[in-house]
């Protein structure tokens, strides 16, 4: 039996690896996709996450949702993604439908209709949606089966700031209800993506599938690489959004310890932290698997296969 997931999403070319990557997998039921603001603002990220799912010959529907964070203004990330959120080849203007309803009535509604503890939400942006839907229906909390999400750092710290990490620092209020909110947590922060990097080898693995999934991936990641190239002098480009739905594909690529984990949302000058207690010094409830490693080979031996299959 497949298991049933929503990806909350802000597209992004990495989250668009790992929403082909989720589409490509039959052991994932891809319920929707609801967009939040991040990468770029709204009206962009649920245009862009419809011409992935065009892209990807999939139905999937997509559900606009909130434009702002819960408390403050939207910080965007041009710099990396570029001014589409998608730069790198151009894509058809989709065809295919924005829904009507708010992606935060439809987490609610489809939360409250669905079996108890059989939905796993997958955010790969600010958690705005995830949280709003929570603090507007509280019932539906305990209805979900876990929570994957991409966000946060501890050894590497930050990448938008000295100390946070781009999808907690965007919404840290957000990121506070979601961790505190008592779902099993799975996270993926920059001390795993970090580890995650293409190669030129891997992207032309994807230029030469000769697909035009394959054609996407590699002038995406081609672009997506320049910026961490120029900043980390790293090889290659951090796939950090398919962190999560291969976590789901094979968890023991993955390595972490089931800490507590806590967003700072006071100190101007640490704002969106994620401080995990990876030593285990606080005593505090751990309520988090804050992952710290990953098997990189693996990793792109599954997108290959998966990517293939597109
Ligand atoms: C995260 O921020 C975004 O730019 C990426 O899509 C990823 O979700 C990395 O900090
Ligand atoms: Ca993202």
């Amino acid at each position: 039996m497949s298991r049933k997931i929503i990806i909350d999403t802000d597209p992004g070319q990495d989250d668009a690896v790992a929403i082909l990557l989720a589409l490509a997998s039959p052991e994932l039921e891809v319920l929707a996709l609801t967009a939040v603001a991040g990468n770029v603002p709204l009206a962009l990220t649920e245009r862009n996450a419809r011409q992935i799912v065009q892209l990807s010959g999939h139905q999937t529907p997509v559900y606009a949702g909130c434009d702002a964070p819960l408390k403050r203004k939207l910080v965007t990330a041009e710099y990396v993604h570029g001014r589409s959120g998608l730069d790198g080849i151009p894509l058809p203007d989709p065809t295919h439908p924005l829904q009507a309803e708010h992606a935060v009535d439809y987490l609610i509604d489809t939360l409250r209709r669905e079996p108890s503890g059989s939905i796993t939400l997958c955010p790969l942006g600010p958690l705005t949606n995830i949280a709003t839907a929570f603090q507007r229906a509280p019932d539906i909390i305990p209805r979900v089966a876990e929570i994957v999400l991409m966000g946060g750092a501890y050894f590497e710290v930050g990448n938008v700031t000295p100390a946070a990490e781009f999808n907690i620092y965007v919404d840290p209020e957000a990121a506070d209800i979601v961790f505190k909110s008592g779902v099993p947590l799975v996270v993926m922060p920059l001390d795993v993506t970090h580890k995650a990097l293409t190669s030129r080898e891997w992207v032309e693995e994807m230029r030469a599938l000769g697909t035009p999934v394959g054609q996407a991936v590699a002038s995406w990641t081609d672009f997506f690489e320049r910026f961490d190239t120029a900043k980390y002098g790293s090889q290659g480009a951090p796939l950090h959004d398919p962190c999560v739905i291969a976590y789901l594909l094979e968890p023991a690529l993955f390595s972490g310890r089931h800490v507590n984990v806590e967003i700072e949302t006071g100190s101007e000058l640490t704002l969106g932290m994620t401080v995990a207690d990876w030593w285990r010094v606080t005593g505090r409830e751990p309520n988090a698997m804050f992952m710290g490693g990953v098997d990189r080979d693996g990793f792109y031996r599954l997108l290959t296969e998966r990517l293939a299959r597109l």
